[in-house]
């Protein structure tokens, strides 16, 4: 029932949930759009999981774009629907299931409907949905969306579809992903991951880990910035890992490469892991006022023992230095991590050690998960053995600890001027009031006050940046005024 996010700025790749970017689901007019013709297709998309997925999307429905394909964001316009799946938790998996109940809806009334499955899920599906239900026409796993357009048109002649072979080179490097409209961007740099950590299916769903090519992502980047974009995110299940063999480029030489290509964007990056957060990475984030100042550093426990059966391969003393050291080097960095509860065998010892290590580092946000059991996984052969009642109240300990902390933390803000990018109206009072990022990934609301003969402001638009004078804060957000 907690198996929530709490506070974070954002989530983590492979997170069951998503934090939408306003503007999310403005449909692109778009720079790279292919003119689709006015009886073209339409393809409804709807993901589930984390930003590696949203990026996934993108290529998908580049890839269908390209195939005359137009994009629809009403199921009921479209001739084919693709739901992209995420398996890392089984709550994540029970609302794709019950997502996928209701298409049925959809099948009734459109006989020629087709309905695919793509993503993490996709291996798991093809029994159960293709077979026993008759729900879905296709299930395609990560590394084989360019087929879709063959298996879509063979599933609208009758004939089902699955491909879930993954590859050790698919980079999806030459297709241009068909993005939403709006000021961030996402770019995915690598793909799968090689890390085994021993509760998690990524490896299993998403297969090994290879890089892009870094001048193709610089040029991208240099497209994005072009095209009106502001904010690039760059994407990978472990970025620090990200390596460019053929020309020696590591994940900070990119980074610094994509700082000079787009100086005027502000460029993020998720997710890191603790083992490869090297001196030179955080050196080059110190380095590039474009670079923001706010890492995601999943720490999962406080427990040497629990992270050695996690198999993460670090300690929680090479984890806090490396917390020091990128405090050094960047005393505001703001930090935020994931913490699994409830790891087979974790005593309430050990849960008090991440207790404390939440306390001693003092995340800005936090996203804190009950352990699920993962098939294929090493965890899956140890027994499930903390009860879901202690989990619960180990999840509900953590929160509480981490919402103060991080009220806390904002409550130091108070009377600052932060450099704001804004994204547009808030989702709470989207009249009156608009929001915007710091560089640290926090949301700050501020007044919208409209010129009442023009019904504009004409301080800002979406887009711009501005200052806010922070006069109030929660544990989630700053409020405060323009100046
Ligand atoms: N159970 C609970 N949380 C998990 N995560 C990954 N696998 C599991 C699992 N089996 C969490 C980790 C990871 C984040 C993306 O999801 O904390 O960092
Ligand atoms: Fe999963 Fe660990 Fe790889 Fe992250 S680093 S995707 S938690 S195996």
């Amino acid at each position: 029932m907690f198996d929530l996010p709490v506070l974070a700025p954002q989530p983590s790749l492979t997170s069951d949930f998503l934090t939408p970017r306003l503007h999310d689901n403005v449909l692109a007019s778009s720079m790279n759009a292919h003119a689709a013709s006015a009886n073209a297709p339409k393809l409804y998309v709807e993901t589930y999981g984390c930003q590696m997925n949203v990026s996934d999307s993108e290529i998908v429905k580049g890839v269908m774009n390209q195939s005359g394909y137009a994009m629809t964001d009403k199921p009921d316009d479209a001739d084919v629907i693709f739901v992209n799946t995420c398996a890392i938790r089984d709550n994540a998996e029970k609302k794709v299931h019950e997502r996928l109940m209701h298409l049925k809806y959809f099948k009734k009334r459109r006989k020629d409907l087709v309905v695919g499955v793509l993503g993490c899920m996709a291996e798991r599906m093809r029994d159960e949905l293709m077979e026993t239900k008759q729900i879905v026409d296709l299930v395609v796993g990560p590394d084989e969306y360019r087929r879709l357009p063959e298996l879509v048109e063979r599933a609208g002649g009758g004939t089902k579809g699955i491909a879930v072979k993954l590859s050790r080179v698919e980079t999806y490097d030459d297709i241009e992903p068909l993005r939403t409209e709006g000021i961030s961007a996402w770019i995915s740099i690598m793909r799968g991951c090689d890390k085994f950590c021993t509760f998690c299916v990524v490896p299993f769903t998403r297969g090994r880990e290879r890089s892009r090519a870094a001048h193709l992502i610089v040029d991208e980047a240099k497209r994005l910035h072009d095209a009106g974009f502001k904010e690039i995110s760059l994407l990978g299940q472990n970025v620090n890992s990200y390596k460019d063999e053929a020309e020696n480029i590591d994940f900070a030489d990119l980074l610094r490469q994509t700082a000079r290509a787009v100086p005027q964007m502000r460029i993020r990056y998720t997710t890191s892991h603790p083992y490869d957060m090297s001196d030179k990475l955080i050196a080059t984030m110190a380095e590039y006022d474009n670079i923001c100042k706010y890492i995601h550093l999943p720490v999962q426990s406080g427990s040497d023992r629990v992270l050695q059966a996690m198999n993460r391969h670090y300690t929680v003393e090479h984890y806090k230095e490396r917390i020091r050291k990128i405090r050094e080097y960047m005393p505001k960095c703001a930090l935020s991590t994931d913490i699994i509860v409830g790891f087979p065998t974790e005593t309430v010892e050990e849960h008090r050690m991440t207790f404390d290590l939440m306390a001693e580092v003092r995340y800005d946000g936090a996203f804190m998960f009950l352990y699920s059991p993962r098939e294929r996984t090493k965890a899956w052969k140890m027994e499930d053995d903390i009860s879901h009642d202690e989990k619960v109240r180990r999840l509900n300990e953590i929160i509480e600890q981490q919402q103060r902390i991080a009220g806390e933390i904002n409550q130091i803000e108070l009377g600052t001027v932060q450099h704001v990018l804004v994204e547009g109206p808030s989702r709470r009072n989207p009249e009156t009031e608009w929001q915007g990022r710091t560089d640290t990934n926090k949301i700050v609301i501020f007044p919208h006050l409209t010129d009442k003969n023009t019904s504009t402001h004409a301080g800002y638009v979406v887009g711009d940046m501005i200052n806010i004078h922070v006069e109030r804060a929660s544990a989630a957000i700053l409020y405060g005024q323009i100046i």
